[in-house]
C-alpha cells in the first residue's frame, strides 16, 4: 500500500483530533486458540435497540485480520491504573498477552480489573479510508465502575467531574 504524505489540513485534523479527549479500550480476539488484542480509542456506543458499539480499526491491523475470521471481538474498556497495558497492547506481535491477567469471557479475551466489558459480534466491516468500521452487536456487557483511563493530546490521563459534582 503506498503511504501518501499528509498534507496541511491533514495536519490540521490531527491536531483538531488531539484535543478530543477519547476512551481507551484493549480489543481482543481468540483466533485458533490464541489470544490477540489492541489497543483501540476509537470505540463508541452507536445502538441501543438493539445494543450496538462500533470500533475503527487501522487497515494494517493484525487484529483486524483475526476479527474478519472469528465475526467476534471482546471490548475491554480501560481504567485509569491500566496505562501500562494500553502500551503493551499498542505494540506489535503475537506476544501481547505475555504477564497480562486475563480469563475467557463468552469465549473472548476478558482483562481482569477492566472497568467494562463487552462480547460483540460484528455486524459487518465497513470502509473508512485507512480504516474499517466495525459495528458490533453487543451479546453481553459488565461494568464495574472506577475512574477511565482517557487519552487527550497524546497524553494519558483521566476524568473528574468538577468540584462539588455529586456525580
Ligand atoms: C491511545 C491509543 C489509541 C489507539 N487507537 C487505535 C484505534 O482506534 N484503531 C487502531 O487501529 N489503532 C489504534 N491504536 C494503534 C494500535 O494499538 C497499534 O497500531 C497496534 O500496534 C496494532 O496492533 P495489531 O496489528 O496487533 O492489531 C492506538 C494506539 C494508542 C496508543
Amino acid at each position: 500500500m503506498d503511504v501518501q504524505p499528509l498534507g496541511p489540513a491533514a495536519q490540521d485534523f490531527l491536531d483538531v483530533m488531539a484535543e478530543v479527549c477519547t476512551p481507551v479500550t484493549v480489543v481482543t480476539t481468540i483466533d485458533d486458540g490464541v489470544p490477540h488484542g489492541t489497543t483501540v480509542s476509537a470505540f463508541t456506543s452507536l445502538s441501543l435497540r438493539p445494543p450496538m458499539i462500533a470500533v475503527a480499526l487501522d487497515l494494517t491491523s493484525d487484529l483486524l485480520v483475526k476479527i474478519r475470521r472469528t465475526r467476534r471481538f471482546g471490548v475491554n474498556v480501560l481504567g485509569v491504573s491500566q496505562d501500562r497495558l494500553a502500551v503493551q497492547f499498542a505494540g506489535k506481535g503475537s506476544d501481547k498477552f505475555a504477564g497480562v491477567a486475563w480469563s475467557p469471557d463468552e469465549g473472548l479475551p476478558r482483562l481482569v480489573d477492566a472497568i467494562g466489558w463487552l462480547s460483540c459480534r460484528a455486524e459487518s466491516f465497513l470502509d473508512g479510508g485507512d480504516h474499517v468500521l466495525i459495528p458490533g452487536r453487543v451479546e453481553s456487557a459488565v461494568a464495574l465502575p472506577a475512574a477511565p483511563l482517557a487519552y487527550h493530546r497524546r497524553v494519558f490521563g483521566t476524568h473528574s467531574g468538577f468540584l462539588g459534582s455529586t456525580a
